[in-house]
């Protein structure tokens, strides 16, 4: 296949096809990070800039190792001690840095479509590392490749995502995503956070985590976006824990040999128990080590292709 896509916006007009290309990519990458030397030459005099508006421990750091690895000049930028404190708009700080002549340019932004806006004014390629409430397909596909290797398939499986639906950039793409694959889908979180419409994505909707969870291949729990909420949505997050919380009991009605899954970063004791957190069925982690390869793949693919055997 021919990968024709100069930007990674969101994963709404992705193909299948495509997703299973970045899939097959991301294990011709995963094959190099085994390696004793993981470094490949093929981004070698191409630049990558990470330009983060929002916090990030895994996206950014991921974003830089996979460009590291691939041997680009990796640049990271964040909003705190730059030139946007003294007024400057996200325009003006993008074509400045676009003037320095990046390949590509990483972005995260709190601002649902900021990554499509800078596409359509930077000649360089965008990744959307999230942005706002809308998408964060770079999550969704690591997602999908953990599951993929975990489980061997994705479609027909029953997988639960559960929690603040409503704010979470990471449901949205991971419904795309995953929907595309096959996936059976079930949403489930208060009222409050799991809008009616979403149901319009063919995923099944519940309020009822135990309906949920009950017989899941996969069960994604997702942080609260408190700063993304700007009204009460829930009494108190001792109530919310009570009703949405994951823990033993509930787990324990999923498949005997379902994994669990969170992208980070985790509230213990809001979403998830402490123990179950850490326990043998969680691949939280193996999420994160999947991040590097994925990564590494879109940004290879980004940048026009080149043998990753060199
Ligand atoms: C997510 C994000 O930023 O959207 N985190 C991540 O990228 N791993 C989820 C979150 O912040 O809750």
């Amino acid at each position: 296949m021919d990968w024709k896509r100069k930007h990674i916006l969101g994963l709404s007009d992705f193909l299948p096809d495509e997703i299973e290309f970045v899939m097959d990519t991301s294990r011709s990458m995963e094959e190099v990070l085994s390696r004793d030397i993981k470094k490949v030459p093929t981004l070698r005099g191409k630049m990558v800039v990470n330009l983060f508006f929002e916090p990030s421990t895994r996206t950014r750091t991921s974003f830089e190792i996979a460009g590291k690895r691939l041997s680009a000049d990796v640049v990271n930028f964040s909003s705190s001690g730059s030139s946007q404190s003294k007024g400057e708009t996200l325009l003006d700080t993008a074509r400045n840095i676009e003037a320095m002549k990046p390949c590509i340019l990483v972005m995260r932004h709190n601002a649902s479509g900021a990554a499509r806006f800078l596409s359509r004014h930077l000649s360089c390629s965008i990744i959307n590392a999230g942005d706002g409430l809308n998408e964060h397909p770079s999550q969704a596909l690591l997602d999908l490749y953990t599951i993929l290797k975990v489980k061997g398939k994705v479609a027909g499986l029953k997988v639960a995502i559960i929690g603040d639906i409503l704010h979470s950039r990471v449901a949205r793409s991971n419904i795309h995503c995953l929907g595309k694959m096959g996936a059976n889908l079930w949403l489930c979180g208060p009222a409050t956070l799991l809008p009616r419409e979403m149901a319009r994505t063919g995923a099944t909707l519940t309020n009822d985590i135990r309906e949920a969870v009950k017989n899941a291949d996969v069960v994604m729990t997702l942080r609260v976006q408190s700063e993304r909420q700007k009204a009460t949505f829930f009494p108190s997050i001792r109530e919310y824990f009570r009703m949405y919380g994951l823990s033993n009991n509930i787990f324990s009605l999923a498949k005997d040999d379902a994994i669990l899954m969170h992208p980070g970063p985790i509230n213990r004791g809001v979403e998830v128990t402490n123990d179950l957190a850490d326990c043998g069925r969680s691949v939280i982690l193996n999420q994160v080590e999947s991040g590097v390869a994925v990564r590494m793949a879109l940004l290879y693919l980004m940048a026009g292709g080149a043998h990753v055997a060199d």
